[in-house]
């Protein structure tokens, strides 16, 4: 099982000593499980339905042995994982208010990622981060509805490389802010 995850996330978690999360969209459980392996984060809830779908070229039965395969690495960390086979939204009930940060990287449709963006955001602590992936890349989906949410909440976004941009959920930003930054963030 390759364990390799994203640096820049990675780095971001442990510099803002982040320690409750969620991460949207899990697939081999790479960055899950570096999370739990390389930050102090205590809670991981990993959301994914492995359910087969147009983007994936693979068979239900293809989805059913990676969840039990992302099952059996995530179990090493014991109750810091909480692995959710289920979908974005549909999760949102099974997860604890007031988290410091909830990555997304499940569906890179427009429809989708406003969907997560509209409703993961209402579970971050205020003080706490949207993370999103594949901004300012190929999944133009993605770029589009995240200049829209920002956009439409007056929100600051933050570039920490690799196409991963931060979203701060502070009470000025969610109110009365009147600006909207692409400034690099050191990751
Ligand atoms: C780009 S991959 C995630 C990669 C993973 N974050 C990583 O860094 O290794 C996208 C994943 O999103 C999942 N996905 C698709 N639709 C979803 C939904 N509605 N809710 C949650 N996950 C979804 C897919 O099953 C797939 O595993």
């Amino acid at each position: 099982m390759v364990s390799k995850g994203y640096p820049n996330v990675i780095n971001f978690l442990k510099r803002k000593k982040l320690k409750r999360g969620c991460e949207v969209g899990v697939t081999w459980g790479q960055q899950s499980n570096s999370i739990l392996r390389q930050t102090k984060v205590e809670c991981l809830y990993s959301v994914d339905p492995y359910a087969c779908y147009p983007e994936f070229l693979l068979e239900q039965i293809h989805f059913d042995i990676l969840y039990t395969v992302v099952r059996n690495l995530l179990s090493q960390y014991g109750s810091r994982s909480k692995l959710l086979r289920m979908r974005s939204l549909d999760a949102i009930s099974h997860v604890e208010n007031n988290l410091d940060f909830v990555y997304i990287d499940g569906d890179h449709s427009y429809e989708a990622v406003i969907a997560d963006l509209e409703h993961w955001f209402t579970k971050v602590k205020i003080g706490g981060f949207l993370i999103c992936d594949d901004y300012g890349g190929g999944h133009k989906g993605v770029t589009k509805a995240v200049d829209k949410f920002v956009q439409t909440h007056k929100l600051q976004l933050y570039n920490i490389g690799k196409r991963k941009i931060v979203i701060h959920k502070t009470p000025g930003d969610t109110s009365d802010a009147n600006c909207q930054h692409r400034q690099q963030l050191t990751p």
